[in-house]
């Protein structure tokens, strides 16, 4: 069978690329139903963009590449989008928009409007070689037993990264990309909950607080969530993506500056208070807890002279921590790294050494922050081929 263009991958970037990529244009997924990351995503109401998406959001390693095709197909574009298909809407904090209603809104809308544009989905579809022939490429896929042979001038590779293989993830996008000689940088797990020897934060499991965290030389103010096995929550969710092995980071436990000027005044009113009660009525009373533990807390409030004070506040500021790993791609909400994108045009996502080879989504060396900037990235990236098709 004959097709101007077959999609690898029915997610966000290939159904976006399928509406607009026009021609007879087929999308292959081996999955069972289209877009089930964005089923899940965002507690299942899809945070589907952010008010303010730009170059700062994303990883890479070329920050540049991601600007044309974010600046082509905007997160103004997508709401258009969404406002005409009636999909009521809310802003959450830090600009980031979610369905009031659910994901799968979202996924019905793709999926019509790549109906709408004559493109073909064919699900559980696995895709067994991709190959250059003289005037295009062949896909063979099979399904049930039955292998079929395909041609198409263009290929466009949406397989997405390997975060939650449970889900299908794969690193097809990555094999295909090598064998067609193009780079692909380091890949590993982000948007992930990092963890710590067994039983550290256990008591703490469960816990909630604002902080800055502080790591690879960027700063998020966000919540920290203790768990079982160690912390999570958005705040290490985002400097997951900047940490590295046998490196610290730092929690900024009361990131108000406050905390000297309380202590000095409870002092003043509360001198024979447990420093450790002080402390957990300031912070929460379960991680006071083991803070004191911890660093070997004691004595009264009178008893602390400014200078033990502000070692302490230095110790709350820049509590330094070193987890022994993270959750893997288990639980990563996105893959960082993929595909070089000195081997992409950035207007089109075209593989510059290969015609008719494109790249687009999560596959590709571009990592957004959490907060609707991987979704963002699947839309402009998926359209900006699309167009180019
Ligand atoms: P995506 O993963 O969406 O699609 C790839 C498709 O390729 C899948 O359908 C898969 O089945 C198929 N495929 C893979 N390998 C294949 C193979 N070998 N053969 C055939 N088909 C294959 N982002 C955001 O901006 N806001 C949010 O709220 C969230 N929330 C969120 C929650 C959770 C739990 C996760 C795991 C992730 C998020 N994300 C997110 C990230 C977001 O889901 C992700 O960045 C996009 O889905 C990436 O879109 P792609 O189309 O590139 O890949």
């Amino acid at each position: 069978m004959e097709f101007d263009t077959i999609i690898l991958g029915a997610g966000a970037a290939g159904l976006m690329c399928a509406a607009h990529a026009g021609g007879r244009c087929l999308v292959l997924d081996h999955a069972k139903a289209a877009g089930e990351k964005i089923r899940i995503s965002g507690g299942g109401r899809c945070n589907f963009t952010n008010m303010d998406p730009g170059p700062r959001n994303f990883l890479s390693q070329n920050r540049h590449f991601a600007k044309s095709a974010l600046a082509r197909y905007t997160q103004w574009d997508f709401i258009e989008l969404i406002s005409r298909h009636n999909i009521a809407w809310h802003e959450k904090t830090l600009g980031q928009l979610f369905c009031d209603g659910s994901a799968k809104q979202i996924v019905a809308m793709l999926l019509e409007e790549a109906a709408k544009a004559d493109a073909a989905v064919w699900l559980e579809a696995a895709i067994v070689e991709v190959a250059r022939e003289d005037s295009g490429f062949r896909v063979v896929t099979e399904n049930n037993g039955r292998r079929n042979t395909l041609r198409a001038a263009n290929v466009v590779v949406a397989t997405g990264g390997k975060s939650i293989p449970k889900m299908g993830a794969t690193g097809l996008a990555y094999d295909i990309a090598r064998q067609f000689g193009l780079e692909v940088t380091e890949t590993r797990p982000a948007l992930v909950p990092l963890t710590f020897p067994e039983g550290r934060f256990a008591g703490l499991a469960g816990l909630s607080l604002p902080v800055r965290i502080t790591g690879g030389g960027t700063s998020f103010d966000e919540a920290l969530l203790f768990t079982h096995r160690g912390i999570s929550g958005p705040s290490v969710l985002q400097i997951s993506s900047y940490w590295r092995e046998g490196e610290a980071i730092s929690v900024n436990l009361m990131p108000s500056g406050t905390l000297f000027d309380l202590l000095r005044a409870r002092r003043t009113q509360d001198g024979r208070k447990n420093l450790t009660t002080v402390l957990g009525q300031i912070l929460p009373g379960r991680l006071a807890d083991h803070l004191a533990t911890e660093w070997g807390l004691s004595g009264n409030m009178a008893d602390q002279s400014d200078k033990a004070l502000r070692a302490l506040v230095e110790r709350v500021e820049k509590w330094d921590l070193v987890p022994n790993g993270s959750e893997g791609y288990r639980t990563a909400e996105v893959t960082l790294g993929g595909v070089d994108t000195g081997g992409l045009n950035s207007a089109t996502m075209e593989a510059k050494s290969v015609p008719g080879l494109y790249f687009i989504g999560e596959c590709v060396d571009v990592t957004g922050w959490l907060g609707g900037y991987n979704f963002q990235w699947a839309w402009s990236s998926g359209w900006a081929a699309g167009q180019a098709i």
